[in-house]
């Protein structure tokens, strides 16, 4: 979604502002564009790529000190020069960047309109600049004050930075509902959507919270409520690390991503499992699990890949703590009027933890009184600091759109958290427990192994990369992996896909069986091996072409298959964590051959901030 970079400081801003578009690229947008204050404003924005801005820049005047920078996902309006921000005001006094969404934009552009003003874009951040410059024009007031009273008017999300061309010493910043992050340098600070474009400059940051005001010279900060209250900034120490967010050598983010699932898993149970592998110690929900083990139910809140990940903690939740799950689409949850009991325990599982429908459901969640928990992988983003209590996933970055590593650090939690309720609810064999425990710990290194399978993979991909369709199958725990598989082809290759519970193909899609497309058979061996080598001989029966991600050594479905890949042995409850691997490599490969834009599929964002 849009991304947002401000400096203010001595250096010159522009290298800085361009450096941390650049970062803020895998979000997903489609249009860039800076403004910078040098006595007058210079304002440049180009729909595409950063670097089409920067050549329509090209020798263009770019000094000054102060300056904001700003990544469009289209909302109001399409994808264009006019419609990309910065927005100037009507009088050119004012210039802002804005992410999130202005509900109450039309009525507002309708009495601005009355009022005199004209609109050059469809953007509901060009209504908010008016209305800011509308405000300030009519009274004797400082930009600040025209801000704050404009976003009393508002209704909607924001995380907004304003600069002023009567006080060209400030820039303006303003969140509700959409993230903001301060970088305090030695004279300098900086501003960002998240903290990806700051962490090469320093390492201080403050998360602005929902209605904070910033103020910000370059030797002062003021940080306030939209109400004028005066708040002391929480400045807090960046966990983030500069290499994490290069590609490291790999082609792609998303490659490289894969390959780091290994050290990712093992970063995420890393202190949580004791040295003995017989216990499980989740920090986080220390103070929750007596709510836990009373809940009459768990509801699974998420999007997407998260979503995937949510259905295989059903699948954990149910088997081993005995506990009634529901994994619901956040979208659907919070606009269905759904019961929920002040006993149930909702999840809210996340990579972003920006997700608005996510938000949200946890909103409603809370309103009813049921105890909130999150899963989160970034650190300081708003899910965390919405839930009662949460684990992390400690995946790092993840910067390709396609989530990967967040998927498979996510079911790791997920593991722990349903065998470690299980064992607390003495639903679970102490055997069984600490062998499970194990078998975790053991992932990591088979996930390497079964990496090896990268350039067979690759030849199966180079077969295949010309299908308009493919199924995924897989029954049990390999169903949402299924789900997963196809997600992750449809969103990079643009190719259509399906993700179905094996046993339903003969209801419905068996009839789409034929030669050109590709059936993709989650089979390792578990308690339903014998049912999926059935729907396996169904597919060739009907002349299907099947790839079957198979146990090492599994000699049946090989003779059956037209290709398969193998993945190391684990415990069923543990196989999405391990084939899940070879269907993101097939994504990618196929994407790859493809020639698509593997790491900013088109249309797509990162964090979904917007319903
Ligand atoms: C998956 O590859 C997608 N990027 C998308 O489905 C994603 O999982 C979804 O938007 C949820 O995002 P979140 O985990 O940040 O909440």
């Amino acid at each position: 979604m849009c991304g947002i970079v401000g400096y203010i400081g001595d250096k010159e801003a522009f290298p800085i502002l361009i450096n941390g578009l650049k970062r803020l690229e895998y979000r997903g947008y489609d249009s860039a564009g800076v403004a910078l204050l040098n006595g007058e404003t210079y304002l440049y924005k180009r729909k595409g790529k950063v670097s089409d801005l920067e050549e329509f820049i090209g020798t263009k005047s770019v000094l000054g000190n102060i300056g904001m920078g700003h990544t469009r996902w289209a909302t109001h309006g399409e994808p264009n020069d006019i419609n990309a921000h910065p927005h100037a005001s009507f009088h050119n006094k004012f210039i802002v960047i804005h992410n999130g969404i202005i509900e109450n934009y039309s009525r507002l552009k309708e009495k601005l309109i009355h009022r005199g003003y004209e609109f050059k874009s469809e953007t509901d951040t060009e209504v908010l600049a008016n209305l800011i410059e509308f405000i300030y024009m009519k009274g004797d007031i400082t930009a600040e004050m025209a801000v704050r009273l404009a976003l009393s008017k508002v209704v909607g999300a924001y995380g907004l930075v304003v600069m002023c061309k009567d006080e060209p010493d400030k820039l303006i910043a303003a969140r509700k509902g959409s993230p903001l992050v301060i970088g305090i340098g030695q004279g300098e600070y900086f501003l960002a959507s998240d903290a990806t474009p700051i962490v090469e400059y320093t390492k201080s940051v403050i998360y602005m919270n929902d209605n904070d005001v910033a103020v910000i010279s370059k030797n002062e900060l003021l940080l306030k409520t939209v109400d004028n209250e005066a708040l002391t900034p929480n400045i807090q120490e960046l966990s983030l690390d500069i290499g994490e967010i290069d590609k490291g050598g790999y082609d792609h983010f998303m490659l490289k991503e894969i390959y780091e699932q290994p050290r990712a898993i093992a970063d995420t149970f890393r202190g949580r499992i004791n040295a003995e592998h017989t216990n499980i110690h989740l920090g986080g929900l220390h103070a929750v699990w007596p709510n836990l083990e009373k809940a009459r139910r768990i509801i699974i809140v998420a999007c997407g890949t998260s979503w995937h990940a949510g259905l295989v903690g059903e699948y954990l939740f149910e088997e081993f703590a005995r506990v009634p799950v529901e994994v619901e689409y956040s979208s659907e949850f919070r606009y269905r009027k759904p019961i929920i009991y002040a006993d149930d325990i909702v999840i809210a599982i996340s990579q972003s933890g920006e997700t608005a429908d996510t938000l949200a459901a946890i909103k409603i969640a809370k309103e009813a009184g049921a105890m909130v928990l999150g899963i989160c992988n970034v650190v300081g983003s708003s899910i965390p600091r919405e839930t009662d209590a949460g684990v992390y996933t400690h995946a790092g970055p993840e910067i390709g759109v396609a989530s990967t590593k967040a998927f498979t650090a996510q079911v790791t939690v997920l593991t722990m958290m349903a065998l470690k309720l299980a064992h607390r609810k003495y639903q679970i064999s102490l055997d069984q427990y600490h062998h499970l425990i194990n078998e975790l710990t053991l992932i990591p290194d088979k996930i390497e192994k079964g990496l090896l399978a990268n350039n067979h993979i690759k030849k199966i991909a180079e077969l295949y990369k010309d299908s308009t369709n493919a199924i995924y199958l897989g029954r049990g725990f390999l169903f949402p992996v299924a789900l997963e598989g196809a997600l992750k082809l449809k969103e990079i290759s643009y190719i259509h896909a399906e993700g179905y519970p094996a046993a339903e193909m003969k209801h419905g899609p068996i009839a789409l069986i034929d030669k050109n497309m590709p059936v993709v058979v989650v089979a390792t061996k578990d308690s339903s091996y014998e049912k999926i080598v059935s729907n396996i001989q169904e597919v060739k029966a009907r002349n299907g072409v099947v790839i079957a991600v198979v146990t090492e050594g599994d000699d049946t479905i090989r003779k059956m298959a037209d290709h398969v890949i193998e993945v190391p042995e684990t415990p069923e409850h543990l196989a999405p964590l391990m084939s899940v691997i070879p269907l993101q490599l097939l994504s990618y490969h196929i994407a790859v051959m493809r020639g698509c834009n593997v790491d900013q599929p088109r249309n797509l964002a990162k964090s979904v901030t917007v319903e």
